[in-house]
């Protein structure tokens, strides 16, 4: 199987790769932020939970994310693989994401973290915010505090996959296209 931690800031392009990777690779793509957006709209109780911390910027509590990736993984018939995009975000996250992939028989294969600069991602990220209608794309505050909440909880996670020899570092400043390319090529090259 191949298993790709896509890695990066918000605003990094996670979402934007990820469409193109699952297309072309035929992974199954596990997007925590997505899951619990479909949660808010649905009016569930987590979704009313995550609802209040998402607005602020901040992380919805580690149990509920693995339960709903443990949930996603579990119940996937594909042999491909996944993506997981915006997950694992803290370090318990990860070492649970191992433990279940082993249960499965597999295992990550690389962790590809896209790189972009600051303020690039807020200009982004406000730059959706005039469309997408997600309420923690609105205000200026909220972006620079989930940029502060990733550099401190999910940051180190860098240096968790580095001790395992999956860290890939990739440009993320150019087209998409450009940076599908190097994507790809980083992935042929770890599955080769
Ligand atoms: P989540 O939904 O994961 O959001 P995020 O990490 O903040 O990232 P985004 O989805 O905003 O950015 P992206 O990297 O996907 O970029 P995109 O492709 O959209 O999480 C939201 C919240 O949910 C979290 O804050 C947290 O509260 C909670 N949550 C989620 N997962 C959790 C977890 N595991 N644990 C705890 N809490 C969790 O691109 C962004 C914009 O840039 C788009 O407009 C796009 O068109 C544009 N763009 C993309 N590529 C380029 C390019 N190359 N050049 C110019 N513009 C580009
Ligand atoms: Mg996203």
């Amino acid at each position: 199987m191949l298993n790709i931690v896509l890695f990066g800031p918000p605003g990094a392009g996670k979402g934007t790769q990820s469409t193109r990777l699952l297309e072309k690779y035929g992974l199954v793509h596990l997007s925590t932020g997505d899951i619990l957006r479909a949660e808010m709209n649905a009016g569930t109780a987590l979704g009313l939970q995550a609802k209040a911390l998402i607005e602020k910027g901040e992380l919805v509590p580690d149990e509920v994310v693995i339960g709903m990736i443990d949930n996603k993984i579990s119940s996937s018939a594909n042999k491909n693989g996944f993506i997981f995009d915006g997950f694992p975000r803290t370090t318990p996250q990860a070492k649970a994401l191992d433990v279940v992939l082993t249960n499965k028989g597999t295992g990550i294969s690389c962790m590809l973290s896209l790189e972009v600069p600051e303020e690039e991602l807020i200009t982004r990220l406000l730059g959706r915010g005039a469309v997408s209608g997600r309420a923690d794309d609105q205000d200026q505050n909220t972006i620079i505090n989930r940029i502060k909440v990733y550099n401190e909880q999910t940051l180190p996670l860098k240096d968790y996959y580095k001790a395992q020899g999956k860290y890939v570092a990739i440009e993320g400043v150019g087209t998409v296209d450009s940076i599908f390319e190097s994507l790809c090529e980083a992935i042929d090259g770890v599955s080769a």
